[in-house]
């Protein structure tokens, strides 16, 4: 089994004690105010697209940008929205506790801040895209900060069960100087797992062995060699950013919103 696949089958465990757990003592089940969306509101599809890379223009907004493309590809009926994580002033989960306040419990952040918007956004979106390059084998800070917001509220205190205000498609895209097989990815980790339980099994789209900057030449980057860069690049790019509009259009084109 891989690291990404113990740290799914780590997490689903978790959840599977916690369920024993509350079989054992039944008080604690505790019924959660949940937000539920409003169905009836509108037909138009909404897809959120959240970017937690800090490079304009570069290898994840690329990716990013093309997943929108092919969403609006599909018709007039999708609205498209993308946020840029850098670009706005947050913090993750500040342990306020007013998600878990009684008979005031909340499955969307209560914490104001410039992200609140962009949640309550979320909770009612028909499609999630997260985007992310890959530092330190892991999501940016920024993008793990936002998850933090966006993930405990959903979950239960009183019985360990997970609730957003409702499912959708989500589509999880990474950018990395790794390989195929040879990376040290974990991606988005164990919120990958809160993201399968609470909305639904994500679809991947990664792009490997990126070009980190333009011009290899003005920068210490002696262990990479800038001709195999390229030649990647020329060999895989544009079949990356291909699986990022086909995966846009996909999620537009889905009944099942
Ligand atoms: C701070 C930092 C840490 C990085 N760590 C990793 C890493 O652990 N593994 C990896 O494969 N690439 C790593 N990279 C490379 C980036 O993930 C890669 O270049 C990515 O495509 C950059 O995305 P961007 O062009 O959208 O900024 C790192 C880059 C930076 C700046």
């Amino acid at each position: 089994m891989d690291r990404r696949g113990f740290i799914k089958r780590s997490f689903f465990a978790m959840g599977s004690l916690a369920a024993i757990k509350l079989l054992e003592n039944p008080l604690m089940a505790h019924d959660m105010d949940t937000v539920s969306a409003d169905k009836t509101q509108t037909e138009m599809k909404r897809i959120m697209i959240i970017d937690g890379g800090p490079r304009r223009n570069m290898n994840t907004a690329q990716m990013l940008q093309k997943f929108a493309e092919g969403a609006k590809s599909v018709g007039n009926d999708v609205e498209v929205k993308t946020v840029r994580l850098y670009d706005m002033d947050y913090k993750g989960c500040m342990s306020c506790m007013a998600c878990k306040l009684k008979g005031k419990a909340s499955n969307v952040c209560r914490f104001r801040d410039a992200l609140s918007p962009v949640l309550d956004e979320i909770a009612q979106a028909d499609g999630l895209v997260l985007g992310s390059p890959i530092y330190f084998g892991e999501v940016t800070g920024q993008m793990r900060a936002f998850l933090e917001r966006l993930s405990f509220p959903w979950l239960s205190y009183n019985d360990y069960s997970m609730t957003a205000p409702k499912r959708m498609p989500v589509v999880l895209i990474e950018t990395m100087n790794g390989m195929p097989e040879r990376n040290n990815s974990n991606g988005f980790g164990t919120m990958e797992g809160c993201i399968t339980r609470v909305l639904g099994e994500p679809q991947h789209i990664v792009a490997y062995n990126t070009c980190q900057v333009k011009d290899y030449s003005r920068y210490e980057l002696g262990g990479f060699s800038e001709e195999a860069k390229h030649q990647w690049r020329d060999a895989h790019w544009e079949e990356d950013l291909q699986k990022a509009y086909d995966a846009g259009r996909q999620m537009a084109s889905q009944s099942t919103f």
